[in-house]
Parts: structure tokens; C-alpha cells; sequence
């Protein structure tokens, strides 16, 4: 039984690989010099909704390894003020400013304040909690985790700011809503072509009121 169960892992796990190494935005991020594929999901994002050339201050929160970074710094004008945060570490950008800390931390909101002095732009995450195998579990952290992002946005973004958020298909989105119509206006959901069609990821982009 346990040899059945390690020859499925294996043999999934390779699966993974091969489609990994021929993935087309792989390959390209690899030839184009970005950190991460999930950079050509920005890039579609901002294709369509156009907020990276206007931001002047942007906040990505769940950042590593960088690749939402490196297109951040890419597409907005150079003066432009970029804070990547995330509980793991990143190889640092140039002109672009890394803290190490948890969103649910206060010292992180903290430390956002002082670095920005002014109301935030654009906000964006790309987070998703690590999955426990329990799907009301993982329900929950995910719905926290969002949550969590649209708080410090209500807090933090400036008036018709823009916020994109990773959000999953499912339950969560009536209550989602629920959440933030008070505080959010011009809510539209996308999923970029860069975004595996078999994920339930997709993206919130929405102005602060
Ligand atoms: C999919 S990755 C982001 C990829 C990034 N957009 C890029 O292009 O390189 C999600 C990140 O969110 C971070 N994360 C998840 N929960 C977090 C939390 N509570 N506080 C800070 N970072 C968190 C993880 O450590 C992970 O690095």
C-alpha cells in the first residue's frame, strides 16, 4: 500500500516536472529574466486594467520571490516607490525595498506607514496559504488571508487607489463581495492567460472608494 501510494507520488511529481520545464511562461521568464511565470500574470493584469505607469507608490504584499517586483519596477515611472513584503526572503531589486515580516503582524503595517508617509496607490497580493489538505481549513485561511489584504487596504490606499488581489473560485466569493462593497467600487474578476486553466486562481481588481 505504501509502495502503491510513493509510486503515484512519483510518478505525479514527474508529471509536474515535465509540464513545469515545457511551460510556456517558464521559458519565457527564464529568457526575459524574471524571477517567477506568475510575472506574466501581472503584465496581462496591467495590459488589460492599465495602474502600474500611474502608481507612484506600490505595496506588493507576498512578494517572493520577486517577480511581481521586477515587473512593478519595469512599468512604472522611476521615481515610483516599491515595497515587496513577505515571510520569506528575497535577492534584492534594485530600487525596490524588501521587509521580512508576516501581513498579520501589526509591526508590518507599522513599518508600511513610515515607509510610504502617504496613501498607497496600488496594493496587490499574490498570497496563498500553504495547503493543509483540509478543505474547510484551507476555505478559511484563504478567506483570512484575503481578508486580511482588503483591511490594510481600506486603511492604506488611496482614494480610487487600485487593489489586485489572488482570490479562489468557490464558496468564498458571496462573502467576499459582502466584504468589500463598503469600502471597494468598479470590482471586476480576470484570469490571465498566464494562470493555469485547471487552477481555481483568479484576480480581484477593484479602486478604493
Ligand atoms: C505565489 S507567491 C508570490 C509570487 C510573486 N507574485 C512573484 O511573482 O514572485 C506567494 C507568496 O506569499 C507569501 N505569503 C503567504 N502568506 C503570507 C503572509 N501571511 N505574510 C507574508 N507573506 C505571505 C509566501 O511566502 C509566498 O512567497
Amino acid at each position: 500500500m505504501k509502495f502503491k501510494l510513493l509510486k503515484k507520488h512519483k510518478k505525479d511529481s514527474n508529471k509536474w516536472l515535465s509540464r513545469h520545464i515545457n511551460d510556456e511562461f517558464v521559458l519565457k521568464s527564464k529568457k526575459e529574466g524574471f524571477r517567477s511565470r506568475s510575472s506574466y500574470k501581472l503584465i496581462q493584469i496591467n495590459n488589460k486594467f492599465d495602474f502600474l505607469n500611474s502608481s507612484k507608490n506600490i505595496l506588493d504584499l507576498g512578494c517572493a520571490p520577486g517577480g511581481w517586483l521586477q515587473v512593478s519596477k519595469k512599468f512604472s515611472s522611476v521615481e515610483t516607490k516599491i515595497l515587496g513584503i513577505d515571510k520569506l526572503d528575497i535577492e534584492a531589486i534594485p530600487g525596490v525595498q524588501f521587509y521580512k515580516g508576516d501581513i498579520f503582524e501589526e509591526e508590518v503595517v507599522n513599518y508600511i506607514q513610515v515607509f510610504f508617509r502617504t496613501k498607497i496607490d496600488l496594493i496587490m497580493s499574490d498570497m496563498s496559504p500553504n495547503s493543509t489538505g483540509n478543505k474547510r481549513v484551507d476555505h478559511l485561511r484563504i478567506f483570512s488571508l484575503v481578508e486580511r489584504v482588503v483591511n490594510i487596504s481600506t486603511k492604506l490606499l488611496q482614494k480610487d487607489g487600485f487593489i489586485v488581489i489572488k482570490i479562489f473560485q468557490g464558496g468564498m466569493y458571496g462573502d467576499l463581495m459582502n466584504n468589500m462593497k463598503g469600502s471597494l467600487k468598479n470590482i471586476k474578476n480576470f484570469k490571465p492567460k498566464a494562470s493555469r486553466k485547471e487552477s481555481p486562481e483568479m484576480y480581484l481588481i477593484a479602486q478604493k472608494k
